[in-house]
């Protein structure tokens, strides 16, 4: 009931909505809806109320629930169904679980907060309160278990396209990071659940640097990360970034396992790849092998040159990329 009030507080835009006409609408009091005006001033939306006239919402907070994220979608099915959580340990295990239940592809998993996230190689992932965008997507895509790690590729060119839109440069470093200015802004974790020749799910984890001042990021982080807010020098507005992503990826990810067509994603990521032409140095397990990075191949490998001269072609899974003397250079 209270989301429908909302919705309806949020249709009327700047009219007032009288009481009277939402009890009627709802069939309830018109003390009833008071309450749940209240309510809804407790999550942070501003209502005025005036005598005679009504209510209106003056104010939305900024929170990444569907309601507020839903007025900036284009998608026909991507993030139309938000999950929100104001904390959760990692919105990948809880997209897993709803997942495992039946949920939809398509639903996203966010929370304002996790307290356990996680990141590739099993390092944690810092996700500080109302300062980021912690979401997960869950994917069913009918396509062969071994063209799974493409969908992270596709990801990263949905959130490269989308930091574009709101006047940000960013790159990728491949296979899973989006970078400013040389520092690490956002991570993807795509897990999957699957037999040898059928997925039966998929999580696409992306952690997003939006707000979050330099004092968020601590020890090692302090030289390798930075938000869009550090790099911008103002605050972004993370619903319109979660919407613009969604948007992205959705277009892109339909391309992909409708049409087979990869290669709008992957161009994206080699042109914008900070990687390529770069001496670099692969990290797997305790072994450092320096090589040059060529090209990203049709599949989504990084084709890479060793000082023997030979070519070689990385796949994701377990190593990690530097630079020579640092995080990309
Ligand atoms: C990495 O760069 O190591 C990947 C980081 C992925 C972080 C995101 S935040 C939302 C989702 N939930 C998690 O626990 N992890 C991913």
């Amino acid at each position: 009931m209270k989301e429908e009030i909302l919705h309806l507080l949020k249709n009327s835009g700047r009219e007032f909505l009288s009481g009277e006409d939402i009890s009627k609408e709802f069939g309830v009091t018109r003390a009833a809806i008071w309450k749940y005006i209240n309510s809804l001033r407790e999550e942070g939306y501003t209502i005025e109320s005036v005598s005679r006239k009504g209510y209106r919402i003056v104010e939305s907070p900024d929170t990444l629930t569907e309601e507020e994220v839903d007025e900036y979608l284009h998608t026909k099915y991507m993030g139309r169904n938000i999950v929100h959580f104001e904390t959760i340990d990692s919105t990948n295990t809880k997209a897993k679980e709803l997942a495992a239940e039946g949920q939809p592809g398509g639903t996203v998993i966010i929370s304002e907060e996790q307290t356990q996230g996680k990141g590739r190689l099993g390092r944690n992932w810092t996700s500080p309160k109302n300062k980021g965008i912690w979401m997960s997507i869950i994917l069913r895509p009918d396509i062969d278990p071994i063209k799974v790690c493409m969908v992270t590729q596709v990801a990263a060119a949905a959130v490269v396209k989308a930091i574009e839109e709101i006047g940000i440069e960013g790159y990728i470093k491949w296979p899973n990071d989006i970078v400013v200015q040389g520092k690490k802004v956002c991570g993807i974790l795509t897990e999957m659940s699957g037999e040898l020749d059928k997925v039966n799910y998929v999580i696409l984890g992306i952690g997003i640097n939006v707000n979050l001042e330099k004092r968020n990021f601590s020890g090692e982080l302090k030289d390798i990360a930075t938000s869009l807010k550090i790099e911008k020098g103002k605050s972004i507005n993370r619903k319109d970034l979660v919407a613009k992503i969604l948007n992205n990826f959705e277009n892109l990810y339909e391309s992909f396992v409708k049409q087979g067509d990869i290669e709008k994603s992957l161009d994206i990521c080699r042109e914008r790849s900070i990687l390529l032409g770069k001496k670099i140095q692969i990290i797997l397990r305790n072994e450092v092998i320096k090589a040059k990075a060529i090209t990203i191949d049709e599949e989504g490998r990084l084709v890479v040159r060793g000082q023997d001269g030979k070519e070689e072609k990385i796949i994701s899974g377990e190593v990690s990329i530097r630079g020579m003397y640092g995080y990309v250079d």
